[in-house]
């Protein structure tokens, strides 16, 4: 389901497993030995761990509105890379009650936002293994390295979790870093008369003693940060309008606003589908809330995340993801403009198709801006600091190397390489490089000046 491990492709510091072929190992490799703290990536270097791969995350949460407080058990399926005497995971604030590996007590060690499990007998190399955490505690919002708001946010009658880029830790346990996707199960219990809304397709819905408890299936592999959890009076909306099963949920302070969201999602994926190809995930929507402050919307998969009834331009960026972020996922924090660069680019072409200024016209509007303006204060793809991953240039400057890249090769082989990158890489992880080489092999020449000018050279390019 899962490619291989990307993690090769990020500094193998802490990564014995990963030492390139004819490099000494020192230890057999059926030593066991701690899985790494981190994964290597460049900008967020505590994020995910080593040693492991998650496969399935069985999450079942009851949240309780008079505290805001949750009581709750994370399965987590996973499988070792290699042969561990413990390993670690991501988890901020809550409080853990316990936790067993394959059914067997384990010892639990905090340090900072790692959550180190022992087992009592060490894991071979290659084997699965079910690793279970009970905890509780109120969720806590994190604030993100661009000073944004993620994590568990309170809403005026429940709460919301978004996770971009590290906020799922305050709600899950897991390995938190894009490189490692997995499935998804969650159950979440509320009083009933409130709704509780996740990814995927609502599997279960049942109610006793005055809970409601909605089970939400992801089958496909999502990255953690898409994760998503909405609590708060919401209904579902499955006006199935165009040809891929949607769940619509609206709060219903929402509803007179969203009224035209349901046949907007229809369309904006058919839309996708069709220039983008196939589209990825079982099921397709939003959620539109009401009301945490925050001043983002998020791709949340299959079912991105408003905070309150979008606009049509905003719809078409979150759904755009679904193929470039979700199914396409970045394996590095580096390369979002693999995600930023792909949707706002979406936008651009949608309004260029929807009688709105040509992708030429928002190119050139941009590119008028001032070299002092913030859109040239780095290259895309390497942005300098974690903050940047949320950067103007990433956004911007990374549709803008699209657009020439499609002025470049012409629109029939432009359409060729989106369409060849969302089939060879879906549900997969990438890095700039393997985008680059694609389109040098699509488009059959050498387009590493137009890249080596737009990804990667500071400064505003002289000529476009
Ligand atoms: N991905 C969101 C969007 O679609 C924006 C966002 C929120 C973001 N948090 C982030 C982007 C963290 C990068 C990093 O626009
Ligand atoms: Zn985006």
């Amino acid at each position: 389901m899962r490619r291989p491990s990307l993690l090769c492709a990020l500094p193998c510091l802490l990564l014995p497993a990963c030492a390139p072929a004819g490099t000494t190992v020192v230890r057999p490799a059926d030593t066991a030995t701690a899985g790494a703290k981190g994964v290597g990536d460049p900008l967020f270097p505590a994020m995910g761990n080593g040693g492991y791969q998650v496969e399935h995350y069985g999450l079942s949460l009851t949240y309780e509105p008079k505290d805001g407080g949750i009581t709750a058990t994370a399965e987590i399926g996973a499988r070792t890379d290699r042969a561990l005497s413990s390993f670690s995971l991501d988890f901020h604030g809550l409080q853990v009650d316990g936790a067993t590996i394959d059914g067997t007590p384990a010892t639990v060690a905090r340090t900072g936002d790692a959550l180190r499990l022992t087992p009592a007998k060490e894991l071979a190399a290659d084997t699965a293994f079910t690793a279970v955490v009970t905890y509780h505690g109120a969720p806590e919002t994190l604030t993100d390295p661009d000073g944004s708001q993620e994590g568990w946010l309170k809403t005026p009658d429940g709460a919301v979790a978004l996770g971009e880029p590290n906020g799922s830790m305050a709600w899950f346990p897991g390995n938190h870093h894009p490189s490692d996707k997995a499935a998804y199960d969650l159950t979440v219990s509320v009083p009933e008369g409130m709704t509780a809304v996740s990814n995927g397709e609502l599997s279960k819905q049942q109610t006793a003693n005055g809970r409601t408890s909605f089970t939400w299936h992801t089958a496909e592999p999502m990255a953690s940060y898409l994760a998503t959890v909405a609590i708060g009076s919401f209904t579902l909306d499955r006006t199935a309008a165009g040809t891929v099963p949607q769940t619509v949920a609206i709060h219903t302070a929402q509803a007179q606003r969203a009224a035209d969201v349901p046949s907007w999602v229809a369309a904006v994926t058919d839309w996708g589908a069709r220039l983008f190809g196939p589209y990825p995930f079982s099921s397709t929507g939003a959620t539109i809330g009401s009301g945490p402050s925050i001043d983002y919307a998020l791709e949340t998969q299959t079912r991105p995340y408003f905070n309150h009834a979008p606009d049509e331009i905003s719809l078409v960026h979150e759904i755009a993801h679904q193929w470039f972020g979700d199914s396409v996922t970045p394996g590095s924090w580096q390369d979002m403009w693999l995600n930023e660069g792909f949707a706002t680019y979406a936008e651009w072409l949608w309004q260029e198709q929807h009688a709105g200024p040509t992708a030429a016209d928002t190119f050139a509007e941009y590119y008028a801006l001032p070299k002092t303006d913030d859109l040239w204060s780095f290259p895309p793809a390497k942005p300098p600091s974690a903050e940047d991953v949320s950067g103007d240039p990433v956004y911007y400057r990374g549709a803008m190397t699209l657009h020439r890249l499609r002025e470049t090769v012409g629109d029939a082989t432009f359409s060729t390489i989106l369409r060849t990158w969302t089939t060879d890489h879906r549900h997969g992880n990438v890095r700039t490089t393997d985008f680059t080489d694609l389109c040098t092999k699509v488009a059959g020449k050498d387009l590493a000046p137009l890249f080596q000018k737009w990804l990667y050279t500071s400064g505003k390019p002289t000529t476009p």
